[in-house]
């Protein structure tokens, strides 16, 4: 079907918390070393929510920067879509929450692609934007994913952090936009990255809270090389679309999950490491609001400029992984 509109990235917005955990914090609380945590994933530090603060908290003031970026107001929304695994509830969506706290009136859903969240539902909005359905949509990557860490589990807690990015997609005219979008999935492998309890599967209990059941689990090793395997596809899928090759990147936005995943699928792509943009020794992992994040900060520091080629690439929980090809 061809398209009868392009969609491209209007406005940016990124909040994060100011609790910052560094590595000398987590060496109180479980057996670890900073040294270990730098060198195994390369995060320094990263950002805590306060106490009483949701994923649609997060989430506000990143969509009013971008709302504001864009130069339009929450009256003129079609569609706010949140990604996130760290909803303010199982129900109502955040999205829901952000809308009313923004003042918005349009459609609201959550998107449930865990870390590949925000990629997901960046080809979701290009859709409604392509197809002329909607001509503003709000698409946010937010989580307090600190508030499901087993603070015990060493394997775990030293990789997160929470935070949000946001950004508006709307109707473009020139030849700038999103170019290609591929989303992949195996549910197959769905227990190597999960939240056990919670759902219709394991309702909460007494038992579930006892076995720790509400936090994250995650089968580290394992989940590296699937990481590795499946971002190099979803960017060689994306190249592909538009016929293009590697060398034409001019900026890849990988999911911050650990410097040594992103150095191996350099690797792999064999592009040059300057291209590819880092910002998690600051951040930690903030599932689906990474990507957006790193976006606002490559565009913010003049690191992708107007007319680059720019890919951004997931991986998470469901398995998921998903591209995005971006004309700056
Ligand atoms: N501090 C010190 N030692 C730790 C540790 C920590 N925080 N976490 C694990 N270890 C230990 C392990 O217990 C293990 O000890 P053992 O050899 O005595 O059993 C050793 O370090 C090596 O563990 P391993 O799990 O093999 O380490 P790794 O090199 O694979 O690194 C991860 C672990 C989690 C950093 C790495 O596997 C990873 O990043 N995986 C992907 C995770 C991810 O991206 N998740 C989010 C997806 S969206």
């Amino acid at each position: 079907m061809t398209a009868l509109y392009r969609a491209a990235i209007t406005g940016l917005g990124a909040y994060v918390p100011e609790k910052v955990l560094t590595n000398a914090d987590l060496e109180k609380i479980v057996e670890t070393t900073g040294e270990w945590i730098r060198t195994r994933t390369g995060i320094l530090e990263r950002r805590i929510a306060a106490e009483g603060q949701s994923t649609s908290d997060l989430a506000l003031p990143a969509a009013q920067e971008a709302l504001a970026g864009a130069g339009l107001t929450a009256q003129d929304l079609d569609l706010i879509i949140v990604a996130t695994a760290s909803p303010d509830m199982l129900f109502p969506s955040a999205a829901c929450y952000l809308q009313a706290k923004l003042g918005a009136s349009c459609g609201a859903f959550d998107m449930a692609a865990a870390c590949s969240g925000f990629t997901y539902a960046l080809s979701v909005a290009e859709g409604f934007v392509k197809s002329g359905i909607y001509k503003n949509v709000l698409v946010v990557g937010a989580e307090t994913i600190s508030r499901f860490i087993d603070w015990k589990d060493r394997g775990t807690c030293i990789l997160f952090g929470d935070g949000a990015g946001a950004v508006i997609v709307s109707r473009f005219k020139d030849g700038h936009g999103i170019l290609a979008s591929y989303l992949g999935a195996d549910g197959t492998q769905s227990s190597i990255l999960q939240i056990p309890a919670g759902g219709s599967m394991i309702p909460p209990s007494a038992e579930s809270v006892a076995g720790g059941l509400h936090s994250i689990k995650m089968q580290g090793p394992e989940l590296f090389k699937i990481a590795v395997k499946t971002m190099e596809q979803a960017v060689r899928k994306v190249l592909e679309h538009e016929k293009l090759q590697v060398k034409d990147i001019d900026c890849l936005i990988p999911h911050q999950a650990n410097s040594r995943i992103l150095q191996a699928v350099a690797d792999r792509l064999a592009i040059a490491p300057e291209k590819v943009f880092t910002n998690l020794e600051r951040y930690g992992n903030m599932s689906s609001a990474s990507v957006p994040v790193a976006l606002y900060e490559a565009v913010k520091t003049g690191t992708i400029q107007k007319g680059d080629l720019v890919v951004l690439v997931a991986f998470g929980g469901g398995l998921t992984w998903a591209a995005n090809l971006l004309k700056w």
